[in-house]
């Protein structure tokens, strides 16, 4: 198959057509990739900020149709429509059991490429090729678990409800899963891109009074206030805990970091109020620490410090549920899309990503 692949040597992506993909063993489907939206965990991989094992075709927030399925698959056939999910909910694992679906063990593909036994379905020239977040969105085909693979109505925009797989499950599930925001409540986001533009879709719909946002990039404040914002700050000019104590009169109800940076989550920490909840949905690089002071979480004040991994969602559940509230316009996916790119551009998307141009680009095949 043709994908841009992602060699150890690292950039530029090189497109490539000699790609093997296995037949699909017992449980697996294979989806032919009609979309994949660029999301800046891949640039992560990319650029060494989360090392990845390579070869390797990233891509994680991709919609297809389903080309094949392995023997005893029943919830998808040839033909249906899925959008491709990152964690692939196993649903009977210690962790889902008790309703953490965002860690499910089968989760560990996004770390380690590979399906759980640690190999790859994927190979060139007889060795191994990995998969980003095992999905591989950023190839024209895509082999993953049956509970990868969620099936969508057939006249759902691929190009358009691929968002959900990564950014719209991130942004909306961290609203609504992780952090339960409740009516009236006060929100910042800081970062945004298409994770936190989500977050901000997501505090609406939740009935948020006060959506506060902050990124240095002015287009990008501009577009959030489309999206629900009612405040923005401008980090690089103004103190960012100040304005936020200054406007809700003693911090927010929930900060979310939606950057990838270390320094942020402190920074979170001081804009909520006493018993606030502070959600780190941004990927910091793995060197980077969180140095906040003990007493300053717990003493009188009682502050909650979150991690929300893809929305902390069981996408078999929500994505047919986001879906619905897209359908119903309390979701806006085709206003995050600024970009749509054939995949050969995908160096490209890349860079429109670290030059904060639009918000999420859509690589077609
Ligand atoms: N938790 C998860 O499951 C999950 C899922 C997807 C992405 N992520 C991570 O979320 C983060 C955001 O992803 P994205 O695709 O939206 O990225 P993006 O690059 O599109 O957006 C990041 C935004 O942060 C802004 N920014 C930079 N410095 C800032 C600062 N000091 N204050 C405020 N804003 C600042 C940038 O201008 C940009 O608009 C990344 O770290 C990504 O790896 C996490
Ligand atoms: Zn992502
Ligand atoms: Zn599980």
């Amino acid at each position: 198959m043709r994908a841009a692949l992602l060699e150890p040597t690292g950039r530029p992506l090189t497109l490539v057509d000699d790609i093997v993909v296995a037949d699909p063993g017992p449980g697996d489907v294979v989806v032919k990739v009609h979309a994949c939206g660029v999301c800046h965990s891949d640039l992560s991989n990319v650029n060494g900020t989360y090392p990845v094992p390579g070869p390797i075709v990233l891509g994680h927030e991709a919609a297809g149709i389903v080309e094949a399925v392995g023997a005893g698959v029943t919830t998808v056939a040839p033909g249906d429509r899925v959008i491709i999910s990152p964690i692939a909910t196993c649903g009977h694992c210690y962790q889902c059991l008790r309703g953490d679906y965002g860690v499910c063990e089968q989760a560990m593909s996004v770390t380690t490429g590979t399906f759980i036994d640690g190999s790859s379905p994927l190979s060139r020239a007889g060795a191994t090729v990995f998969r980003g977040l095992g999905v591989g969105g950023f190839g024209e085909y895509s082999l993953v678990h049956a509970s990868a693979a969620v099936r969508i109505a057939d006249d759902t925009p691929l190009d358009v409800a691929c968002v959900i797989g990564c950014s719209i499950q991130t942004g909306v599930g961290a609203v609504l899963n992780t952090a339960k925001v409740t009516p009236g409540s006060t929100v910042l986001v800081m970062g945004l891109g298409g994770v936190g533009i989500a977050i901000v879709q997501g505090a609406r719909l939740a009935g948020a009074s006060r959506i506060i946002v902050s990124d240095p990039v002015s287009a990008r404040r501009d577009a959030a206030a489309r999206f629900g914002a009612t405040d923005a700050i401008d980090p690089t000019t103004d103190d960012v805990i100040s304005q936020v104590l200054a406007i809700t009169g003693g911090g927010v109800d929930y900060a979310f970091e939606a950057v990838g940076k270390g320094a942020l989550v402190d920074q979170a920490v001081w804009t909520t109020r006493p018993g606030g909840m502070i959600v780190m949905v941004g990927a910091a690089p793995i060197t980077d620490a969180v140095t906040i002071n003990p007493a300053v979480v717990f003493m009188a004040s009682e502050k909650k410090l979150v991690g929300s991994f893809l929305g902390s969602c069981n996408s078999r559940r929500d994505i047919p549920r986001l879906l619905s509230l897209w359908r119903a316009g309390h979701l806006d996916f085709e206003g995050m899309i600024t970009h749509r790119r054939p995949i050969d551009e995908v160096n490209e998307a890349f860079a429109d990503m670290e030059a904060g141009v639009g918000i999420r680009t859509v690589l077609t095949f």
